[in-house]
Protein backbone atom coordinates (compact mmCIF):
# COMPACT_ATOMS: atom_id res chain seq x y z
CA UNK A 1 0.00 0.00 0.00
CA UNK A 2 0.95 3.46 -0.66
CA UNK A 3 3.31 5.25 2.03
CA UNK A 4 3.16 8.53 1.04
CA UNK A 5 5.12 10.95 2.45
CA UNK A 6 3.40 13.84 4.13
CA UNK A 7 4.75 16.81 4.06
CA UNK A 8 5.49 19.27 6.70
CA UNK A 9 1.72 21.26 7.41
CA UNK A 10 3.79 24.85 6.33
CA UNK A 11 5.59 23.93 3.96
CA UNK A 12 3.08 21.52 2.01
CA UNK A 13 0.49 24.28 2.14
CA UNK A 14 2.58 27.06 0.62
CA UNK A 15 4.64 25.00 -1.93
CA UNK A 16 1.64 24.17 -4.29
CA UNK A 17 0.52 27.28 -3.79
CA UNK A 18 3.84 29.32 -4.98
CA UNK A 19 4.68 27.03 -7.65
CA UNK A 20 1.10 27.65 -9.03
CA UNK A 21 1.43 31.19 -8.84
CA UNK A 22 5.01 31.46 -10.47
CA UNK A 23 3.08 29.30 -13.40
CA UNK A 24 0.26 32.45 -13.50
CA UNK A 25 3.05 34.71 -13.58
CA UNK A 26 4.31 32.40 -16.46
CA UNK A 27 7.62 31.93 -15.74
CA UNK A 28 9.28 28.71 -15.53
CA UNK A 29 8.08 27.14 -12.61
CA UNK A 30 11.67 25.07 -12.11
CA UNK A 31 14.57 25.44 -13.27
CA UNK A 32 15.17 21.72 -12.52
CA UNK A 33 16.18 19.06 -15.39
CA UNK A 34 13.37 16.33 -16.01
CA UNK A 35 14.41 13.46 -14.16
CA UNK A 36 16.25 15.95 -11.17
CA UNK A 37 17.76 13.52 -8.09
CA UNK A 38 18.55 16.49 -6.42
CA UNK A 39 15.34 16.36 -4.68
CA UNK A 40 13.76 19.37 -6.73
CA UNK A 41 10.95 18.27 -8.27
CA UNK A 42 10.93 18.37 -12.17
CA UNK A 43 9.56 20.97 -14.16
CA UNK A 44 6.11 20.83 -14.75
CA UNK A 45 4.87 20.00 -18.84
CA UNK A 46 1.45 21.32 -19.52
CA UNK A 47 -0.75 21.97 -22.63
CA UNK A 48 -3.29 21.88 -24.21
CA UNK A 49 -2.34 18.50 -26.18
CA UNK A 50 -1.04 15.25 -25.30
CA UNK A 51 1.16 15.41 -22.37
CA UNK A 52 4.00 13.36 -21.22
CA UNK A 53 5.56 13.18 -18.27
CA UNK A 54 7.92 10.59 -15.22
CA UNK A 55 6.06 11.04 -12.57
CA UNK A 56 2.53 12.23 -12.11
CA UNK A 57 0.07 13.43 -14.77
CA UNK A 58 -3.88 15.98 -14.57
CA UNK A 59 -6.19 15.51 -17.47
CA UNK A 60 -9.43 17.99 -17.52
CA UNK A 61 -11.42 20.07 -18.95
CA UNK A 62 -9.38 23.26 -18.08
CA UNK A 63 -5.98 23.51 -18.36
CA UNK A 64 -5.64 25.90 -15.11
CA UNK A 65 -7.05 23.20 -13.25
CA UNK A 66 -5.19 20.41 -14.45
CA UNK A 67 -2.25 22.41 -12.98
CA UNK A 68 -3.12 23.26 -9.60
CA UNK A 69 -3.49 19.44 -9.66
CA UNK A 70 -0.24 18.67 -10.97
CA UNK A 71 1.53 21.38 -8.91
CA UNK A 72 -0.07 19.01 -5.49
CA UNK A 73 1.74 16.29 -7.29
CA UNK A 74 4.89 18.31 -7.92
CA UNK A 75 4.65 19.26 -4.26
CA UNK A 76 4.43 15.59 -3.02
CA UNK A 77 0.78 14.85 -2.28
CA UNK A 78 -0.45 11.95 -3.62
CA UNK A 79 -3.52 11.37 -6.79
CA UNK A 80 -6.02 11.72 -4.33
CA UNK A 81 -4.12 15.04 -3.06
CA UNK A 82 -4.53 15.87 -6.53
CA UNK A 83 -7.78 15.20 -7.90
CA UNK A 84 -9.40 17.40 -4.62
CA UNK A 85 -6.88 20.47 -5.62
CA UNK A 86 -8.30 19.95 -8.88
CA UNK A 87 -12.12 19.38 -8.20
CA UNK A 88 -11.84 22.30 -5.81
CA UNK A 89 -10.04 24.71 -9.03
CA UNK A 90 -12.50 23.62 -11.38
CA UNK A 91 -15.30 24.67 -9.12
CA UNK A 92 -13.68 28.28 -9.36
CA UNK A 93 -12.20 28.06 -13.08
CA UNK A 94 -14.93 25.80 -15.09
CA UNK A 95 -18.12 27.11 -13.24
CA UNK A 96 -20.67 24.79 -15.17
CA UNK A 97 -19.96 21.94 -14.01
CA UNK A 98 -17.22 22.19 -11.52
CA UNK A 99 -18.81 22.59 -8.28
CA UNK A 100 -18.90 22.62 -4.37
CA UNK A 101 -22.99 22.54 -4.39
CA UNK A 102 -23.26 19.49 -6.48
CA UNK A 103 -22.00 15.55 -6.13
CA UNK A 104 -20.19 13.13 -7.85
CA UNK A 105 -17.89 9.86 -8.04
CA UNK A 106 -14.37 9.31 -7.36
CA UNK A 107 -12.97 5.85 -8.42
CA UNK A 108 -9.45 5.09 -7.03
CA UNK A 109 -6.51 2.25 -7.67
CA UNK A 110 -4.00 1.81 -5.55
CA UNK A 111 -0.19 0.74 -6.54
CA UNK A 112 -0.83 -2.44 -5.02
CA UNK A 113 -4.04 -3.28 -7.76
CA UNK A 114 -6.32 -2.88 -5.16
CA UNK A 115 -9.25 -0.34 -5.45
CA UNK A 116 -12.04 1.62 -3.94
CA UNK A 117 -14.30 4.26 -4.74
CA UNK A 118 -16.28 7.14 -3.17
CA UNK A 119 -19.92 7.90 -3.29
CA UNK A 120 -20.38 11.83 -2.87
CA UNK A 121 -23.92 12.07 -5.03
CA UNK A 122 -26.55 14.08 -3.59
CA UNK A 123 -29.01 13.09 -1.40
CA UNK A 124 -33.04 13.89 -1.74
CA UNK A 125 -33.64 15.87 1.32
CA UNK A 126 -35.94 14.06 4.35
CA UNK A 127 -38.78 15.63 3.02
CA UNK A 128 -38.74 14.07 -0.26
CA UNK A 129 -40.82 12.22 -1.32
CA UNK A 130 -42.04 9.91 -4.78
CA UNK A 131 -44.90 12.59 -5.69
CA UNK A 132 -42.99 15.46 -4.74
CA UNK A 133 -42.84 17.02 -8.86
CA UNK A 134 -46.45 16.97 -8.55
CA UNK A 135 -47.72 20.83 -9.15
CA UNK A 136 -50.27 21.81 -6.99
CA UNK A 137 -52.87 20.44 -9.13
CA UNK A 138 -51.49 16.82 -9.19
CA UNK A 139 -49.54 16.95 -12.25
CA UNK A 140 -46.37 16.35 -13.16
CA UNK A 141 -44.42 19.58 -13.35
CA UNK A 142 -40.76 19.66 -15.72
CA UNK A 143 -40.16 23.07 -13.94
CA UNK A 144 -40.21 21.66 -10.66
CA UNK A 145 -38.46 18.15 -11.67
CA UNK A 146 -35.81 20.15 -13.08
CA UNK A 147 -35.66 23.60 -12.86
CA UNK A 148 -36.40 24.85 -9.09
CA UNK A 149 -35.35 24.87 -5.53
CA UNK A 150 -37.15 21.73 -4.86
CA UNK A 151 -34.69 20.02 -7.74
CA UNK A 152 -31.80 20.46 -5.80
CA UNK A 153 -30.18 17.89 -3.89
CA UNK A 154 -28.18 17.88 -0.40
CA UNK A 155 -24.69 18.52 -1.99
CA UNK A 156 -21.82 15.64 -1.90
CA UNK A 157 -18.89 17.48 -3.24
CA UNK A 158 -17.56 19.02 -0.19
CA UNK A 159 -18.08 16.23 2.10
CA UNK A 160 -16.74 13.20 -0.62
CA UNK A 161 -13.60 15.21 -0.80
CA UNK A 162 -12.68 15.65 2.69
CA UNK A 163 -13.53 12.30 3.68
CA UNK A 164 -11.53 10.68 0.43
CA UNK A 165 -8.57 13.17 2.03
CA UNK A 166 -8.89 11.76 5.36
CA UNK A 167 -8.83 7.90 4.36
CA UNK A 168 -6.35 8.58 1.77
CA UNK A 169 -4.75 11.79 1.10
CA UNK A 170 -1.60 12.65 2.20
CA UNK A 171 -1.17 16.07 1.76
CA UNK A 172 -2.41 19.19 3.83
CA UNK A 173 -5.91 19.86 3.56
CA UNK A 174 -5.12 23.76 3.83
CA UNK A 175 -2.94 23.40 0.39
CA UNK A 176 -5.53 21.92 -1.55
CA UNK A 177 -7.92 24.34 -0.72
CA UNK A 178 -5.99 27.47 -1.03
CA UNK A 179 -5.32 27.25 -4.84
CA UNK A 180 -8.65 27.67 -5.39
CA UNK A 181 -8.98 30.44 -2.88
CA UNK A 182 -6.57 32.60 -4.78
CA UNK A 183 -8.36 31.48 -8.38
CA UNK A 184 -11.38 32.78 -6.71
CA UNK A 185 -10.27 35.84 -4.91
CA UNK A 186 -7.45 37.06 -7.51
CA UNK A 187 -9.84 36.24 -10.02
CA UNK A 188 -8.15 34.59 -13.42
CA UNK A 189 -8.60 35.68 -17.17
CA UNK A 190 -11.68 34.59 -18.83
CA UNK A 191 -11.05 32.45 -22.06
CA UNK A 192 -13.47 33.53 -25.11
CA UNK A 193 -15.08 29.81 -24.53
CA UNK A 194 -15.54 30.33 -20.83
CA UNK A 195 -16.84 33.82 -21.31
CA UNK A 196 -19.11 32.60 -24.07
CA UNK A 197 -20.39 29.83 -21.99
CA UNK A 198 -21.11 32.65 -18.80
CA UNK A 199 -22.90 34.71 -21.81
CA UNK A 200 -25.30 32.33 -22.94
CA UNK A 201 -26.19 30.93 -19.30
CA UNK A 202 -27.41 34.94 -17.93
CA UNK A 203 -30.86 34.21 -19.39
CA UNK A 204 -31.37 31.20 -17.44
CA UNK A 205 -30.32 33.23 -13.91
CA UNK A 206 -32.13 36.22 -14.71
CA UNK A 207 -34.73 34.80 -11.56
CA UNK A 208 -32.03 34.87 -9.05
CA UNK A 209 -30.26 37.92 -8.69
CA UNK A 210 -27.41 36.43 -6.95
CA UNK A 211 -26.74 34.65 -9.82
CA UNK A 212 -26.83 37.75 -12.06
CA UNK A 213 -24.43 39.23 -9.54
CA UNK A 214 -21.85 36.82 -10.05
CA UNK A 215 -21.86 36.00 -13.59
CA UNK A 216 -21.86 39.04 -15.22
CA UNK A 217 -20.88 43.15 -14.39
CA UNK A 218 -24.77 44.38 -13.26
CA UNK A 219 -26.24 42.63 -16.01
CA UNK A 220 -23.59 42.91 -18.94
CA UNK A 221 -21.68 39.92 -19.89
CA UNK A 222 -18.32 39.33 -19.15
CA UNK A 223 -15.99 39.33 -22.56
CA UNK A 224 -12.77 37.29 -23.32
CA UNK A 225 -9.78 38.64 -21.14
CA UNK A 226 -11.29 39.92 -18.43
CA UNK A 227 -10.49 39.70 -14.94
CA UNK A 228 -13.37 37.47 -13.35
CA UNK A 229 -13.77 37.37 -9.63
CA UNK A 230 -15.32 35.56 -7.11
CA UNK A 231 -14.98 36.48 -3.76
CA UNK A 232 -18.39 34.65 -2.42
CA UNK A 233 -16.68 31.68 -3.29
CA UNK A 234 -13.51 32.77 -2.02
CA UNK A 235 -15.02 33.28 1.32
CA UNK A 236 -16.99 29.76 0.91
CA UNK A 237 -14.02 28.36 -0.01
CA UNK A 238 -11.69 29.61 2.86
CA UNK A 239 -14.03 28.59 4.90
CA UNK A 240 -13.67 24.87 3.58
CA UNK A 241 -10.21 25.31 3.85
CA UNK A 242 -10.60 26.41 7.34
CA UNK A 243 -12.92 23.76 9.05
CA UNK A 244 -13.31 21.20 6.68
CA UNK A 245 -16.84 19.60 5.94
CA UNK A 246 -18.27 21.45 9.03
CA UNK A 247 -16.95 24.59 7.06
CA UNK A 248 -19.95 23.84 4.09
CA UNK A 249 -21.89 21.76 6.05
CA UNK A 250 -22.51 23.56 9.19
CA UNK A 251 -22.47 27.08 10.14
CA UNK A 252 -22.21 30.05 8.24
CA UNK A 253 -22.58 28.64 4.53
CA UNK A 254 -25.31 25.72 5.94
CA UNK A 255 -27.19 29.04 7.33
CA UNK A 256 -26.68 30.62 3.57
CA UNK A 257 -27.89 27.43 1.72
CA UNK A 258 -30.97 26.97 4.28
CA UNK A 259 -31.49 30.66 4.04
CA UNK A 260 -31.98 30.56 0.09
CA UNK A 261 -33.82 27.23 0.60
CA UNK A 262 -36.42 29.18 2.67
CA UNK A 263 -36.48 31.83 0.12
CA UNK A 264 -37.23 29.52 -2.93
CA UNK A 265 -39.50 27.32 -1.24
CA UNK A 266 -36.94 24.48 -1.49
CA UNK A 267 -36.99 21.20 1.02
CA UNK A 268 -33.17 21.13 1.96
CA UNK A 269 -32.58 22.00 5.92
CA UNK A 270 -29.75 22.31 8.34
CA UNK A 271 -30.51 18.69 9.40
CA UNK A 272 -30.27 17.25 5.75
CA UNK A 273 -26.57 19.37 5.11
CA UNK A 274 -25.38 17.74 9.34
CA UNK A 275 -26.37 14.36 8.27
CA UNK A 276 -25.31 14.20 4.74
CA UNK A 277 -22.21 11.69 4.10
CA UNK A 278 -20.82 10.09 1.59
CA UNK A 279 -19.90 6.27 1.27
CA UNK A 280 -17.20 4.32 -0.21
CA UNK A 281 -18.43 1.45 -2.20
CA UNK A 282 -17.26 -1.22 -3.73
CA UNK A 283 -16.08 -0.52 -7.54
CA UNK A 284 -17.50 -2.90 -10.05
CA UNK A 285 -15.15 -4.85 -12.04
CA UNK A 286 -15.00 -6.63 -15.23
CA UNK A 287 -12.95 -8.60 -17.39
CA UNK A 288 -12.75 -7.98 -21.36
CA UNK A 289 -9.83 -9.34 -23.32
CA UNK A 290 -7.26 -9.59 -20.07
CA UNK A 291 -7.87 -6.57 -19.01
CA UNK A 292 -9.16 -5.76 -15.52
CA UNK A 293 -12.31 -2.49 -15.63
CA UNK A 294 -12.99 -1.24 -12.71
CA UNK A 295 -15.82 1.40 -12.46
CA UNK A 296 -18.15 2.95 -10.86
CA UNK A 297 -21.31 1.10 -8.79
CA UNK A 298 -24.79 2.15 -7.69
CA UNK A 299 -25.97 4.50 -7.55
CA UNK A 300 -24.29 5.30 -11.12
CA UNK A 301 -25.74 2.94 -13.63
CA UNK A 302 -22.30 3.85 -15.33
CA UNK A 303 -20.04 0.75 -14.56
CA UNK A 304 -22.77 -1.84 -14.45
CA UNK A 305 -23.45 -0.90 -18.05
CA UNK A 306 -20.25 -0.41 -19.17
CA UNK A 307 -19.35 -3.84 -17.97
CA UNK A 308 -22.41 -5.34 -19.10
CA UNK A 309 -21.61 -3.91 -22.63
CA UNK A 310 -17.86 -4.77 -22.95
CA UNK A 311 -18.98 -8.93 -21.89
CA UNK A 312 -21.85 -8.34 -25.23
CA UNK A 313 -18.94 -7.09 -27.16
CA UNK A 314 -15.79 -9.39 -25.75
CA UNK A 315 -17.89 -12.40 -28.26
CA UNK A 316 -17.45 -10.39 -31.51
CA UNK A 317 -14.97 -9.70 -33.74
CA UNK A 318 -14.89 -6.09 -33.22
CA UNK A 319 -11.37 -5.58 -34.70
CA UNK A 320 -11.94 -7.29 -38.02
CA UNK A 321 -15.35 -5.46 -38.38
CA UNK A 322 -13.01 -2.05 -38.73
CA UNK A 323 -13.29 0.81 -36.23
CA UNK A 324 -16.82 3.15 -36.60
CA UNK A 325 -17.48 0.63 -39.43
CA UNK A 326 -21.25 0.11 -40.19
CA UNK A 327 -20.63 -3.34 -38.77
CA UNK A 328 -19.39 -1.83 -35.67
CA UNK A 329 -21.53 0.59 -35.37
CA UNK A 330 -24.88 -1.61 -35.57
CA UNK A 331 -23.26 -4.33 -32.97
CA UNK A 332 -22.56 -1.48 -30.40
CA UNK A 333 -25.69 -0.46 -31.01
CA UNK A 334 -27.14 -3.48 -30.39
CA UNK A 335 -25.41 -3.69 -27.02
CA UNK A 336 -26.28 -0.42 -26.11
CA UNK A 337 -29.59 -0.51 -26.29
CA UNK A 338 -29.76 -3.65 -24.16
CA UNK A 339 -27.69 -2.25 -21.64
CA UNK A 340 -29.57 0.75 -21.43
CA UNK A 341 -33.32 -1.04 -21.24
CA UNK A 342 -31.44 -3.00 -18.29
CA UNK A 343 -30.48 -0.14 -16.27
CA UNK A 344 -33.75 1.81 -16.81
CA UNK A 345 -35.82 -1.55 -15.55
CA UNK A 346 -33.27 -2.41 -13.04
CA UNK A 347 -30.80 0.36 -11.83
CA UNK A 348 -31.18 2.93 -8.50
CA UNK A 349 -28.97 3.21 -5.42
CA UNK A 350 -28.18 0.22 -4.28
CA UNK A 351 -29.11 1.66 -0.31
CA UNK A 352 -32.81 1.29 -1.02
CA UNK A 353 -33.20 -1.26 -3.61
CA UNK A 354 -31.55 -4.60 -4.53
CA UNK A 355 -30.51 -4.23 -8.71
CA UNK A 356 -29.03 -7.85 -9.84
CA UNK A 357 -25.75 -6.33 -10.32
CA UNK A 358 -24.39 -9.91 -10.40
CA UNK A 359 -26.95 -10.99 -13.11
CA UNK A 360 -26.44 -7.64 -15.73
CA UNK A 361 -22.78 -8.33 -14.98
CA UNK A 362 -21.95 -11.75 -15.59
CA UNK A 363 -20.50 -13.13 -18.74
CA UNK A 364 -23.49 -15.76 -19.07
CA UNK A 365 -25.88 -12.81 -18.85
CA UNK A 366 -23.74 -11.24 -21.64
CA UNK A 367 -23.78 -14.59 -23.52
CA UNK A 368 -27.67 -14.41 -23.89
CA UNK A 369 -28.01 -10.98 -25.04
CA UNK A 370 -25.26 -11.67 -27.76
CA UNK A 371 -27.28 -14.18 -29.14
CA UNK A 372 -30.02 -12.29 -29.56
CA UNK A 373 -28.03 -9.58 -31.92
CA UNK A 374 -28.58 -10.37 -35.34
CA UNK A 375 -25.33 -9.41 -37.58
CA UNK A 376 -26.90 -7.34 -40.28
CA UNK A 377 -30.70 -6.05 -39.11
CA UNK A 378 -31.41 -3.87 -36.26
CA UNK A 379 -33.77 -4.70 -33.31
CA UNK A 380 -36.74 -2.41 -32.20
CA UNK A 381 -36.27 -0.77 -28.95
CA UNK A 382 -39.93 -1.62 -27.28
CA UNK A 383 -40.90 0.44 -24.95
CA UNK A 384 -43.82 -1.68 -23.23
CA UNK A 385 -44.54 1.48 -21.39
CA UNK A 386 -41.43 3.13 -20.50
CA UNK A 387 -39.69 5.83 -22.42
CA UNK A 388 -36.41 7.88 -21.00
CA UNK A 389 -36.51 11.59 -19.64
CA UNK A 390 -34.08 13.65 -21.26
CA UNK A 391 -31.34 14.58 -19.57
CA UNK A 392 -28.77 17.42 -19.62
CA UNK A 393 -25.17 17.29 -21.03
CA UNK A 394 -23.35 19.00 -18.46
CA UNK A 395 -20.80 17.32 -15.75
CA UNK A 396 -17.04 17.24 -16.10
CA UNK A 397 -14.84 14.62 -15.68
CA UNK A 398 -11.01 14.35 -14.66
CA UNK A 399 -7.91 11.98 -14.51
CA UNK A 400 -4.94 12.05 -12.10
CA UNK A 401 -2.26 9.42 -11.84
CA UNK A 402 0.44 9.91 -9.54
CA UNK A 403 4.21 8.65 -9.28
CA UNK A 404 3.69 6.08 -7.13
CA UNK A 405 1.41 4.48 -9.70
CA UNK A 406 -2.09 5.53 -7.68
CA UNK A 407 -5.08 6.12 -10.00
CA UNK A 408 -7.93 8.40 -9.58
CA UNK A 409 -10.90 9.02 -12.02
CA UNK A 410 -13.68 11.82 -10.93
CA UNK A 411 -16.72 12.43 -12.64
CA UNK A 412 -18.79 15.41 -10.97
CA UNK A 413 -21.50 17.75 -11.77
CA UNK A 414 -24.36 19.90 -11.23
CA UNK A 415 -26.51 17.99 -13.63
CA UNK A 416 -27.44 20.96 -16.20
CA UNK A 417 -25.14 23.29 -17.09
CA UNK A 418 -25.06 25.75 -13.91
CA UNK A 419 -26.86 22.91 -12.17
CA UNK A 420 -29.74 24.61 -11.21
CA UNK A 421 -29.04 28.46 -12.03
CA UNK A 422 -29.32 28.81 -8.35
CA UNK A 423 -26.05 31.01 -7.02
CA UNK A 424 -26.75 30.70 -2.72
CA UNK A 425 -26.57 34.43 -2.04
CA UNK A 426 -23.55 35.51 0.35
CA UNK A 427 -22.15 31.86 -0.37
CA UNK A 428 -20.77 32.27 -4.43
CA UNK A 429 -21.42 29.06 -5.49
CA UNK A 430 -23.77 27.48 -7.73
CA UNK A 431 -26.39 24.48 -6.29
CA UNK A 432 -27.37 21.17 -8.43
CA UNK A 433 -30.54 20.34 -9.96
CA UNK A 434 -29.45 16.52 -9.16
CA UNK A 435 -33.11 15.76 -8.01
CA UNK A 436 -34.07 15.78 -11.93
CA UNK A 437 -32.21 12.25 -12.11
CA UNK A 438 -35.10 10.89 -10.36
CA UNK A 439 -37.68 9.67 -11.80
CA UNK A 440 -41.09 11.57 -12.58
CA UNK A 441 -43.38 10.06 -10.23
CA UNK A 442 -45.36 7.25 -9.39
CA UNK A 443 -47.05 5.41 -12.29
CA UNK A 444 -45.84 8.34 -14.60
CA UNK A 445 -44.41 6.22 -17.15
CA UNK A 446 -45.82 7.46 -20.70
CA UNK A 447 -44.50 7.36 -24.07
CA UNK A 448 -43.88 10.72 -24.20
CA UNK A 449 -40.46 10.52 -22.17
CA UNK A 450 -41.88 10.13 -18.45
CA UNK A 451 -40.56 7.32 -16.38
CA UNK A 452 -41.89 6.28 -13.17
CA UNK A 453 -40.50 3.08 -12.59
CA UNK A 454 -39.93 1.81 -8.97
CA UNK A 455 -37.00 2.08 -7.51
CA UNK A 456 -35.21 5.50 -8.73
CA UNK A 457 -38.23 7.74 -7.19
CA UNK A 458 -37.63 10.07 -4.90
CA UNK A 459 -37.36 9.12 -1.22
CA UNK A 460 -36.17 10.85 1.72
CA UNK A 461 -31.69 10.39 1.70
CA UNK A 462 -32.10 8.13 -1.61
CA UNK A 463 -29.32 9.28 -3.98
CA UNK A 464 -30.69 9.61 -7.47
CA UNK A 465 -29.57 7.30 -10.16
CA UNK A 466 -26.74 8.04 -12.11
CA UNK A 467 -25.23 7.46 -15.73
CA UNK A 468 -21.22 9.06 -14.80
CA UNK A 469 -18.76 6.62 -15.21
CA UNK A 470 -15.22 6.99 -13.87
CA UNK A 471 -12.97 4.19 -14.82
CA UNK A 472 -9.77 2.92 -15.03
CA UNK A 473 -8.04 -0.24 -16.80
CA UNK A 474 -5.35 -2.20 -15.59
CA UNK A 475 -4.09 -5.29 -17.20
CA UNK A 476 -1.39 -8.14 -16.10
CA UNK A 477 -1.75 -5.97 -12.58
CA UNK A 478 -0.70 -2.84 -13.90
CA UNK A 479 -2.48 0.07 -14.52
CA UNK A 480 -3.19 1.02 -18.48
CA UNK A 481 -5.35 4.07 -18.24
CA UNK A 482 -7.68 6.35 -16.25
CA UNK A 483 -11.27 7.30 -18.30
CA UNK A 484 -14.71 9.07 -18.01
CA UNK A 485 -17.10 11.64 -19.80
CA UNK A 486 -19.34 14.16 -19.39
CA UNK A 487 -23.06 14.15 -21.38
CA UNK A 488 -25.58 12.48 -19.16
CA UNK A 489 -26.48 8.95 -20.38
CA UNK A 490 -23.70 9.67 -23.25
CA UNK A 491 -21.27 9.33 -20.85
CA UNK A 492 -21.46 5.31 -20.52
CA UNK A 493 -21.25 4.87 -24.35
CA UNK A 494 -18.31 7.53 -24.44
CA UNK A 495 -16.39 5.87 -21.97
CA UNK A 496 -17.11 2.39 -23.82
CA UNK A 497 -16.16 3.47 -26.61
CA UNK A 498 -12.35 4.98 -25.49
CA UNK A 499 -11.84 1.45 -23.55
CA UNK A 500 -12.58 -0.03 -27.28
CA UNK A 501 -10.02 2.43 -28.96
CA UNK A 502 -7.74 1.79 -26.62
CA UNK A 503 -8.33 -2.62 -26.05
CA UNK A 504 -9.00 -3.60 -29.30
CA UNK A 505 -7.95 -1.32 -31.91
CA UNK A 506 -4.60 -0.08 -30.01
CA UNK A 507 -5.02 3.25 -30.50
CA UNK A 508 -2.52 5.96 -28.62
CA UNK A 509 -4.31 7.67 -25.76
CA UNK A 510 -5.06 10.80 -27.49
CA UNK A 511 -6.54 8.86 -30.71
CA UNK A 512 -8.54 7.13 -28.61
CA UNK A 513 -10.01 10.42 -27.12
CA UNK A 514 -10.74 12.19 -29.87
CA UNK A 515 -12.05 9.27 -32.23
CA UNK A 516 -15.64 9.98 -33.08
CA UNK A 517 -18.36 8.54 -31.17
CA UNK A 518 -21.70 7.74 -31.00
CA UNK A 519 -25.02 6.77 -28.68
CA UNK A 520 -27.50 4.78 -28.44
CA UNK A 521 -29.92 4.77 -25.39
CA UNK A 522 -32.47 1.63 -26.26
CA UNK A 523 -35.21 4.57 -25.95
CA UNK A 524 -35.65 6.76 -28.09
CA UNK A 525 -35.07 4.11 -30.74
CA UNK A 526 -32.28 6.62 -32.07
CA UNK A 527 -28.75 6.23 -32.73
CA UNK A 528 -26.85 9.58 -32.91
CA UNK A 529 -23.55 9.87 -34.46
CA UNK A 530 -21.14 12.65 -33.70
CA UNK A 531 -20.96 15.38 -36.92
CA UNK A 532 -18.75 13.75 -39.48
CA UNK A 533 -18.91 10.17 -37.44
CA UNK A 534 -18.64 8.55 -40.28
CA UNK A 535 -19.24 8.84 -44.56
CA UNK A 536 -22.90 9.21 -45.50
CA UNK A 537 -22.48 6.01 -47.75
CA UNK A 538 -21.65 3.85 -44.13
CA UNK A 539 -24.76 6.19 -42.38
CA UNK A 540 -27.08 4.95 -45.57
CA UNK A 541 -26.11 1.55 -45.06
CA UNK A 542 -27.40 1.31 -41.55
CA UNK A 543 -30.60 3.06 -42.01
CA UNK A 544 -30.75 -0.12 -44.48
CA UNK A 545 -30.46 -2.35 -41.48
CA UNK A 546 -32.76 -0.78 -39.97
CA UNK A 547 -31.41 2.04 -37.43
CA UNK A 548 -32.67 5.74 -37.35
CA UNK A 549 -29.74 7.11 -37.32
CA UNK A 550 -28.15 10.83 -37.66
CA UNK A 551 -24.72 12.61 -37.70
CA UNK A 552 -24.71 15.49 -35.27
CA UNK A 553 -22.67 17.37 -32.98
CA UNK A 554 -20.65 16.27 -29.87
CA UNK A 555 -20.52 14.10 -27.82
CA UNK A 556 -18.58 13.96 -24.07
CA UNK A 557 -15.37 15.14 -23.11
CA UNK A 558 -12.98 12.23 -21.82
CA UNK A 559 -9.72 13.75 -21.04
CA UNK A 560 -8.05 10.70 -19.92
CA UNK A 561 -4.11 9.30 -18.64
CA UNK A 562 -2.44 6.39 -20.25
CA UNK A 563 1.08 4.65 -18.53
CA UNK A 564 3.16 4.03 -21.41
CA UNK A 565 4.20 0.39 -20.69
CA UNK A 566 7.52 0.36 -22.58
CA UNK A 567 8.86 4.05 -21.28
CA UNK A 568 6.40 4.43 -17.78
CA UNK A 569 5.92 7.31 -18.61
CA UNK A 570 2.47 8.70 -17.90
CA UNK A 571 0.48 10.22 -21.17
CA UNK A 572 -1.77 12.64 -20.41
CA UNK A 573 -4.44 13.61 -23.40
CA UNK A 574 -7.20 16.52 -22.79
CA UNK A 575 -10.13 15.83 -25.17
CA UNK A 576 -9.51 18.03 -28.53
CA UNK A 577 -13.60 18.57 -27.82
CA UNK A 578 -12.50 21.03 -24.66
CA UNK A 579 -11.20 24.18 -25.93
CA UNK A 580 -9.66 25.13 -22.41
CA UNK A 581 -8.76 21.54 -22.19
CA UNK A 582 -5.38 20.45 -20.68
CA UNK A 583 -2.82 18.01 -19.22
CA UNK A 584 -0.12 18.61 -16.95
CA UNK A 585 2.23 16.74 -15.36
CA UNK A 586 6.09 17.04 -14.32
O1 LIG B 1 -25.47 11.86 -12.93
C1 LIG B 1 -25.78 11.90 -14.10
O2 LIG B 1 -25.71 10.95 -14.85
C2 LIG B 1 -26.19 13.21 -14.70
N1 LIG B 1 -26.74 14.09 -13.71
C3 LIG B 1 -25.01 13.78 -15.33
C4 LIG B 1 -25.33 14.99 -16.10
C5 LIG B 1 -24.33 15.15 -17.13
O3 LIG B 1 -23.48 14.37 -17.39
C6 LIG B 1 -24.40 16.30 -17.88
N2 LIG B 1 -23.13 16.37 -18.63
N3 LIG B 1 -22.47 16.72 -19.36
Amino acid sequence: MLTPTRLRPGLSRLFPVLLFLIGLLGLPACEAPQGSASGVPDALVEGPGPQRAANGMVASVNAIASRVGAEVLRGGGNAVDAAIATGFALAVVHPSAGNIGGGGFMVIRFPDGTSTAWDFREKAPLAAHPEMFLDENGEYSREVHHNSHVAVGVPGTVAGFAMAHEKYGSFDWTGLVDPAIGLAGDGFELSEALAGSIGRSLRSMERYPASVAKFSKDGEAYEQGEVWKQPDLARSLERIRDQGRDGFYLGETARLIVEEMERGGGLITEEDLARYQPQERTPIRGAFKGYEVISMPPPSSGGTALVQMLNVLEGFDLAAMGHNSTAYVHHLTEAMRRAFRDRALHLADADFSDPPLERLTSKAYAEALRAEIQPEKASVSSPTDITLPVESLETTHYSVVDSQGMAVSVTYTLEAGYGSKIVVPGGGFLLNNEMGDFNAGPGLTNARGLIGTEPNLARPEQRMLSSMTPTILAKDGKLVAVVGSPGGRTIINSVLQVVLNLTVFDMEIHEAVAAKRFHHQWLPDALRIEEDGMTPEALSALEAMGHTARMAGSQGSTPSVFLDPETGELIGAPDPRDRDGGAAGY
